[in-house]
């Protein structure tokens, strides 16, 4: 068997067509949601999302502002900077892009955002809104797979979901939405016993672990849904002809020998794609969803407050 494709790049479209469909309905009473994105330092990942964040905005029609800081910057500058743009009218959710470097105290920043402009639902009172099944601003990336099981109607009431992570961002929150729509849960991580065991027994697997290719055919059941959260990247030959099938291997071994890498997720897609009913690839799955998720929590965050 081969798995068929969850098409994320497919799933964040019809989401970001219906994020502007609402945003053109706001703009007829006046109203614009508008998203601060602030990048702390130079990391260039940080640099690409935050870019990819602001043009989606741009394409929507929300308003956006991006905020550069240096560096150096403190904890004491950067809550300042939080504290005015939780009192600006025209600003609706506030991201203040992960990683910020060392010397910030980076729970202090997030617990200063306010709740209700808290897009990527990382304050503690979001957190607690979704343990406790609440209305809330839901982190993006797990929202997003949530939206993407349900457009392919894939069933998670009574499902077995294993959820392989255990990161604040992903693989929590993850598990309470899985929870709430009724699934059996089971969170794995780097001290789980076995693995292979806990896996096997999954209907949904959710990998969100951050290390390439882990996740290999052997553990998966025949007929498994597998959700792919990884994004790290391959640099050898010898890895890309481990990791990919026949198909993709020319196309892979290009892109290193062009850029140097090539986008890896969690999971073994050559061996896992023979045994899952469906899989989400890397890159077009769980990654174009996190954005469009963004932009819908900045128009629900709209909502909200106007
Ligand atoms: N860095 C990596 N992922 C994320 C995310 O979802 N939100 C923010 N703010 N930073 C990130």
């Amino acid at each position: 068997m081969s798995a068929r494709v969850l098409n994320g790049t497919l799933v964040a479209e019809v989401i970001r067509q219906g994020v502007a469909a609402r945003v053109g309905e706001l703009a007829a009473r006046g109203i614009r949601p508008g998203l601060a994105v602030v990048l702390v330092g130079e990391n260039p990942a940080s640099r690409v999302y935050v870019g990819s964040k602001v043009r989606t905005c741009e394409a929507l029609g929300l308003y956006s502002e991006k905020i550069e800081l240096p560096v150096e910057t403190t904890t004491e500058q950067l809550l300042g900077l939080v504290v005015e743009l939780n009192e600006r009218d025209d600003i609706d959710g506030i991201l203040i892009q992960l990683p910020l470097p060392p010397q910030i105290e980076t729970r202090r920043i997030l617990e200063a955002i306010d709740p209700a402009k808290d897009v990527d639902g990382f304050h503690a009172v979001n957190v607690g809104r979704l343990v406790r099944g609440e209305e809330g601003l839901v982190p993006c990336t797990p929202a997003g797979v949530i939206e993407m099981l349900d457009h392919y109607g894939i069933d998670i009431a009574g499902a077995n979901a294993v959820v392989i992570g255990r990161s604040d961002i992903v693989g929590k929150p993850m598990a309470l939405l899985l929870l709430h729509r009724h699934a059996t849960v089971t969170i794995c991580h780097s001290r789980t016993r076995d693995l292979a065991a806990e896996v096997s027994r999954a209907d949904i697997v959710i990998a969100a672990i951050g290390r390439a290719a882990m996740v290999t055919g052997e553990f998966i059941r025949e007929g498994a849904v597998v959700v792919d959260v990884g994004m790290n990247r391959a640099t050898t030959a010898e890895e890309v002809r481990r990791i990919f099938g026949d198909a993709e291997q020319a196309a892979r071994l290009e892109e290193v020998a062009r850029r140097g890498y090539t986008l890896v997720g969690d999971v073994e897609p050559r061996t896992v794609g023979e045994k899952a009913a469906w899989l989400s690839p890397v890159p077009g799955g769980v990654g174009p969803l996190t954005i469009a998720m963004l932009m819908k929590n900045t128009l629900r965050a709209a909502e909200a407050r106007r």
